[in-house]
Parts: structure tokens; sequence; C-alpha cells
């Protein structure tokens, strides 16, 4: 049964962490929903797309520490560089705030309160530990110490990076604190716990997951398995932190913060009630009204939080969203098939994207092809991201255009015709047809099935060019008549197939609507033609094809903003906090002060390069076989051939890291770095400098 319109749709995404920049990650969920957004709102639905910056926790604190500055600042800076983001990849947010503030404190403690009078806030004396220098109880991730199973060395206290074994922080050999080194010591602590072990609590949760259309099959599975035996696996939540955190007051309770995950999702309705205020809207009005959907788009790593916690907090808090909320979970983002860190994303930067001058539509393009209401992983491949773009998107969308509006504005005075006979339209009523079969797809997440329904009837278009031929037509003044009618009908199919194609492509479609002479383009605009007569616009280009350069600069350069590692020289983009200038006075700015322990966990080492050759297919990088001394080679990867031949480096000594996580590159793995020095502007000195040891070093001596 079809939900009647209008719908009310309150959309939002997973808030990110204001420890740092969006990676290609963030933004593939962002191009997620905003499809699915920018589809609602063609229908004529009321849309009210909101995010906000997750500002909370220790990470964050901590981060702010080692910059100087207090947390307030250090989200404010992060929250400062989104725009550039959204903007660049056409994410139609209609807010954007943040869980550090006045409404996000006053929900998260009003919602507290609720629980707490409803029975389902305990407390409970835990042991935790705690830095005796720092005088602070240590977050999981700030304590380190030896894999209890495998006995890795300096695995953090959740788990193990090497055996992937998870486990209690205080079950860790020889712990010691991240933060000073110094080793923790056991507290005794009072914490407040949400009893989510409650029978109320099971027995909702095992009614509200099995709602229909509130979760994905995939999903009610899972919660399902948490709730089996009754529930009686589930753990009470331990929803506190003690000062020093950064976060939100646990009122009544001095020197208590709510932890991070509490009011985290909160910020969904934080950020949704700032922007009622900015728009006038009725807030409550909104919340309470019946017609009022929620829904949520995370990935399948944080599951648990909104399909176990969230829903709990709102049934006993009373909130009314509770009845409205739908989780679409999708799965992650690989690239040529590898995976993705949480903090340090791929290996594609989406600002060195964007700033390499790949369009953001052809991305948007490619990740709606990958992606279906399943909660499947998404790998970019870019053999077949050129191969999506360049042959179904210019090849059989923008080509229809290029074959027919020229025509129409050179030789017709830009006027269409409409008034033809209906014999030779199957292809325009079949086109009009597949709407709502491209519809229902849009609407249930089916992107990938919905573009390649368009891509049919593309088809279907292209052979009537084929069969037209209006190249052809145009040579023979008799066939004046023919060709205005084929390149209408044809302007007339690519005015549908842009309909179709809105939602991920919006920019195109403006210009397409800018060529078509219309206002923008809405669903119920496939059945309403452009009239006989219609003037449109003289043609421009549309979209230009991929380049395989461009996939190259893209994966060997280092990443942008995103943090990654990478095997390749420093960007020459300016860092915030880097000033104008190279080296003419002003050198880039330093990075925040680090401890001698941060210091020796970077392991570096003298190589000699044994051998040195260039890389088929790059302009950037060479390939350096390297001798650590550890009696077999390294291959390395390196964006230094603007500055040196191969010969000019074999046989020589220099430095590398040599614990650097090996990354899978285009051209095979790197399981390393080498050291280079470069100006921070490259305009002010292009040369890349390899770091090369003094007389008497050896192959394997460490640097330190
Ligand atoms: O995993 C994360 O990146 C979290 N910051 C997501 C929070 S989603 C919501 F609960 F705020
Ligand atoms: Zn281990």
């Amino acid at each position: 049964m079809s939900t009647p319109l209008p719908r009310k749709l309150f959309v939002t995404t997973a808030l990110p962490y204001a420890n740092g920049a969006f990676h290609i990650g963030h933004i593939m969920e962002y191009i997620q929903a905003d499809i699915w957004v920018r589809f609602q709102r063609m229908q004529g639905n009321e849309v009210h797309f909101v995010g906000a910056d997750d500002a909370h926790g220790t990470p964050i604190m901590i981060a702010a520490e080692k910059a100087g500055i207090t947390p307030q600042e250090f989200v404010a800076n992060v929250a400062a560089g989104r725009q550039q983001y959204l903007d660049g990849f056409h994410i139609s947010f209609d807010n954007w705030h943040s869980t550090e503030s006045p409404e996000n404190t006053e929900l998260s403690q009003s919602i507290y309160l609720r629980l707490k009078a409803a029975g389902l806030i305990v407390t409970r004396t835990v042991e935790r530990f705690y830095d005796p220098v720092k005088g602070m109880f240590l977050a999981d991730r700030n304590v380190k110490g030896e894999c209890p199973k495998c006995g890795a060395k300096d695995q953090y206290g959740d788990n193990c990076e090497v055996c992937g074994a998870a486990y209690e922080p205080t079950e860790l050999k020889n712990p010691y604190s991240a933060l000073t080194g110094a080793t923790p010591v056991m507290r005794p602590a009072e914490q407040y716990f949400f009893k989510l072990s409650d029978p109320r609590c099971v027995a909702f949760l095992q009614d509200w997951v099995n709602t229909p259309g509130r979760l994905q099959p995939e999903m009610v599975n899972k919660v399902s398995e948490w709730l089996g035996n009754n529930g009686q696996d589930l753990a009470d939540w331990d929803i506190s932190r003690d000062a020093p955190y950064f976060g939100i007051p646990i009122p009544d309770a001095p020197g208590k913060y709510f932890y991070v995950w509490l009011d985290a999702p909160v910020g969904y309705l934080a950020s949704l009630k700032n922007y009622c205020g900015k728009k006038g809207l009725d807030y409550e009005a909104l919340l309470h009204d019946p017609a009022t959907e929620q829904i949520h788009f995370i990935g399948k790593d944080i599951v648990s939080f909104h399909l176990l916690f969230w829903p709990a907090m709102l049934k006993f808090s009373d909130h009314p969203v509770i009845d409205k909320l739908k989780v679409n979970v999708h799965g992650h983002l690989t690239v040529n098939g590898e995976k993705m860190s949480k903090s340090r994303g791929t290996g594609i930067s989406p600002l060195r994207y964007l700033d390499i001058g790949m369009n953001p539509e052809w991305l948007r393009y490619y990740i709606a092809t990958k992606l279906n209401a399943k909660v499947e992983d998404v790998d970019f491949s870019g053999e077949d991201f050129i191969a999506r773009v360049n042959s179904d998107l210019i090849g059989k969308y923008v080509n229809i255009a290029s074959r027919s509006a020229g025509f129409i504005a050179k030789k017709f005075d830009g006027k269409v015709v409409t008034d033809w006979a209906t014999a030779s339209d199957s292809f325009l009523s079949g086109l009009r047809s597949a709407a709502p079969e491209i519809q229902s797809l849009f609407d249930h997440r089916e992107f990938g099935k919905a573009l390649r329904a368009v891509m049919e009837q593309a088809d279907h278009v292209n052979a009537y060019v084929d069969a037209n031929k209006p190249w052809e037509l145009a040579k023979d003044p008799d066939k004046s008549a023919q060709l205005h009618e084929v390149c209408s009908r044809l302007l007339e199919a690519f005015r549908i197939l842009t309909i179709y194609l809105k939602p991920v492509l919006p920019e195109l479609a403006l210009q397409v609507e800018a060529l078509l002479n219309v206002p923008p383009l809405r669903w119920t605009d496939v059945d309403v033609p452009l009239p006989h007569g219609h003037r449109v616009n003289a043609y421009s280009h549309l979209m230009t094809r991929v380049e395989g350069k461009m996939l190259e600069a893209l994966f060997e350069g280092p990443e942008l903003g995103g943090g990654a590692d990478s095997t390749t020289q420093p960007s020459s983009r300016p860092s915030p906090s880097q000033g104008e200038g190279g080296n003419g006075g002003a050198i880039e700015a330093l990075a925040p002060e680090i401890k001698i322990d941060d210091f020796a966990k970077i392991d570096l080492r003298i190589a000699k390069i044994v051998n040195c050759e260039l890389v088929d297919g790059s302009d950037k990088l060479l390939r350096l076989t390297l001798d650590v001394g550890e009696g077999k080679t390294r291959n390395v990867f390196s964006g230094i051939k603007s500055s040196y031949k191969p010969e000019d480096l074999i046989g020589k000594l220099t430095v590398m890291v040599a614990n650097l996580a090996p990354r899978k590159m285009k051209f095979g793995v790197s399981e390393g770095m080498v050291l280079a020095a470069s100006a921070a502007d490259e305009k002010t000195d292009p040369g890349i400098y390899v770091l090369n040891p003094w007389p008497g070093a050896k192959p394997g001596m460490r640097v330190r």
C-alpha cells in the first residue's frame, strides 16, 4: 500500500565525530541519503534533512589538548571545514548543527531524567583504569598493553589490531596509559547504567524490531539474535564518564558526564530543533504529527546503538518519534577491494577528488549504480568508475542531447515541435511508462536497479538515434521537417530521462533545465511534454568524460584532509594551520607537540635503494626496491619522479618509515615510506629532496 502524499520526512545521516575531516565513507553515506532526499522532494514531499557534528568524547578532548585549544574551539574548527565537502558533492542538508549545543544539552538531560523517572537508570560501583599522572579515568582507547590473546604489544584497550580479539581494557597485560605512559591503577567509580536488560526494554524491542517496514530483514534478524534467550544476554549500558570529559553533565551527578553515545543520537533531534527555530517551524507539532516519519541512514558498524539503545531511550522517555523511526543500514565502502579504516578513510581523499577537477556528479552516479537496499559493501573500482561514467552517463544519456539540441538551436530557431504523428512515439511512451517502476525503486533505495532501468530506456532512445541519424538528415535540406521532428522527440526523451536522473545528478539537471528553458523539473513533469513551439536555449557541452589519468592522480596523491597515511610526498595544499608562504621567511607551521613515546612509535630505518624504476602509467611515482637489512627487500612507491631519475637513486642510502602498514595502491602494495623534504608551497620550490644519511650508516640501522 503506498503512503499517502505528501509525506513528512525527517531524514538524518550518522553524525560524524568532530575529530577530523570527512573521508570518502562519510561522503558515500551522504550521497546515498541525499539522492533519496532529493527524490522525495521531487515527489512534492516535505523533507527535513539534517546533520550535525558528534562533538563529545575523550578522543576529541585529547586532540584539542594536543592542539593547545579548547575542545569547543577544536570542534568549531572542524565544523568550519564541513561545508566545502557538502557543497562540493552537492549534499543538500537543510541544517548542520552540533551535539555541543544548548538544544542537545537540554534534550539529552530531559530524556535522561525521564528514563530515570521510569526506573531505568541505576548506579553501580565498577573498577576503572585511572591514570595517576594525568589524574583522570582512561577511555578504552587510551589504555594500551599486550593483547591477552596473542601477546601483541601496544594494543588498544578494546581490541587487538593483530589478532582481532575483543576484550576489556583490564584484561591487557602490562597496561600503560597512552596519554602519559604511566601504569594505570584500578579505581572504584560509581557509574550510571541504562537498564537495557529490564524486561520492559526487552519486550518493547522485540515488538519494535518486528514492526513491518521499520528495518531491513537482515537487521531484524541481527537484533532478534541479540534479543534471543529472552534478552538475557543483553548487558546494561554504562552511560556515564568521569571528569575530565568533554560532554554533557549528568543532572544531579557532580563530575559525571554522559558517555558520548548517549547524547550523539539526541543530536538528530537537536539539529531538527535548531533548524525549526531558524525556519519558524513548530518542532513539537512536527514531532507529534502522525504523518511524520523519521529516517536514519547509518553504516553497519553502529547498528547496536541505533537498534537497541536509541529506540529504548526514545520509548521509555515517552518520545513521540519512537513510532516514526525507520533505520536504513548500508554496508561499507571499499576501494579497489581494500577495506576502509574508520578514522583514516581509504586511499581516496574527497578533497583531492574535487581539487583535481573530477566532477562530483560522476561519483554520485557511480555510487548510486552500486547501491541497493541491502546491507552490502560497495566497492569503488577505478576501471569500473570510468566505464560507468563514460559509457552510460556520457555515452548513453548526454549523447542524446548532444545529437539533437544543437540542430534545434541552429536550424529551427530553438523551437521544438511536438505535433508529430504518434505512430513513431513508441520509445517516448515506453519512457513515460517506466516512471512508476523507477519511482518505486528510488523510493525503496534500490538505486542501482533504478539506474539500470533508466539506462535501458536510454538504450531505446539511442536505438532511435541510430535508426534516424539526425546528422545524416541535417545534410539534406528536403529532410528538414523530419530532422526537426526527430530532434524534438529526442529532446523530449532527454527531458524525461533527466527527470529520472535528477535525484542523482542535481547539478546536471540544473544545466538541462537551463538548456530546455523550463522551471525546476518535478517527477510529475514526466507526463507534461514541452509545448509545441517552446523555445530552448543554445546547447553547450553538459559533461566531460573521465580520463584515466584523473584516477591515477586520485590514487597516487596524498590524502588531503582525511589524514590517511600516504607513501608519497607531502601535499602542496596549505593546511589550515599553514601560512601563505613556503620558505620565503615563514615555514610551514609546526605540527602539534608530541611526546617522545609518540616519536618512538615511528620506526625509521636506513634503507639501501637496490633498484629503482619507472612505474608504467604513472607520471608521479617511482618504484623503489629497498634493503632494510631484513634479509629480503621491500617494494615502496614514492611520488618523487618529478625530481629524480631512477639511475640517480640506485645504490644510494636513504631513510624510510619501516613500520607503516602496507598500503595497496593501484600499481601494487607499498611497504613503507621514504622520507623526503619539500616546501609547503610548490610554487616556492617544486623540488622534492630525498633524505640521505651521512657516510657510515648501514641498511637496517634505526634512526632515532
Ligand atoms: O560512529 C560514528 O562516527 C559516530 N560519531 C556516529 C554517531 S551517529 C549518531 F548517533 F549521532
Ligand atoms: Zn591479539
